[in-house]
């Protein structure tokens, strides 16, 4: 595993001039911020040796190296969901490697269905906590401790800094954004009425299908972390909305603007 993880980090340290301290992994509804990368250089994810390539429509897999704004990024333009059929450690594998590079603070976004009955969709819900339930920890297993401790806490999975920073930035641009916990669920399903329902008794506010196994092992190796979904649909037991794929990514696009702004200042400002 470590041996893997520094070749890869090797391979893309021959491809960059000089490395950045945040990466961003660019999920449903942020996409776009890939147009606000300047001297852009990508990286396919197909010739990263032990790189996994992402399958599903809508991600293309690419590594890109640039600036945004003052800063110096690398986003990831696609990620490895778990639904897709890889095993935790592939889900997680980029994380490892950007730690490896130099990354300091991980910045990702996702698509999400609401089960708070403040939310409305096009919404951007900061992400303040996660309830994990991957049937896998991503650090299950022998534990390196290279990469990070046996037993990381998750207290402050997301930056309390970082969070106080997007607030702010969100009411300068009078944009709304809302707070709330991530229920990471492995799909590929959406949920049952009866699921959202339980969801949202149980602490959460949206529901997705990635984000938290990169955000743990993140965590682990001892990164700053800022996650952000779009509220894309809705879910309980009297919402009677049918999510699909098509609806999704059209809600995620048309709160990609707003979306957009608020992140693009943070990444400047953190
Ligand atoms: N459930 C799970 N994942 C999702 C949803 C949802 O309602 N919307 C977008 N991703």
């Amino acid at each position: 595993m470590l041996e893997t993880i520094k070749q890869t980090a090797d391979y893309i340290r021959s491809q960059v001039d000089e490395m950045p301290k945040t990466a961003i992994i660019l999920g449903t509804g942020l996409g776009a911020l890939v147009d606000h990368i300047e001297d852009k250089k990508y990286i396919p994810y197909s010739q990263i040796p032990n790189f996994p390539v992402s399958t599903v429509e809508g991600h293309s897999g690419n590594l890109i190296f640039g600036r945004l704004g003052d800063k110096k990024v690398m986003a990831m333009q696609g990620r490895f969901h778990y639904y897709e059929g890889y095993d935790m450690k592939q889900v997680t594998f980029p994380v490892r490697v950007m730690k490896a590079l130099g990354i300091e603070t991980l910045f990702v976004s996702n698509a999400a269905g609401g089960m708070n009955k403040d939310f409305i969709v096009g919404d951007i819900m900061i992400i303040t906590d996660h309830i994990n339930l991957f049937p896998e920890n991503p650090l299950r297993g022998k534990n390196y401790a290279e990469l990070g401790p046996r037993f990381p806490a998750m207290t402050e999975a997301y930056s309390h800094e970082l969070i106080g920073l997007a607030d702010k930035i969100a009411e300068e641009k009078g944009i709304r954004v809302m707070h709330g916990v991530y229920v990471g669920t492995p799909g590929p399903t959406f949920e049952t009425p009866a699921e959202y329902e339980y969801f949202r008794i149980i602490g959460g506010d949206a529901v997705g299908m990635s984000t938290v196994p990169e955000v743990i092992v993140a965590n682990h190796a001892g990164m700053r972390v800022f996650g952000v979904s779009v509220i894309t649909d809705l879910g309980g037991k009297e919402v009677h909305d049918v999510p699909t794929h098509e609806e999704v990514q059209k809600a995620a696009e048309a709160a990609q603007p707003k979306m957009m702004e608020v992140m693009r200042e943070l990444v400047n400002r953190s």
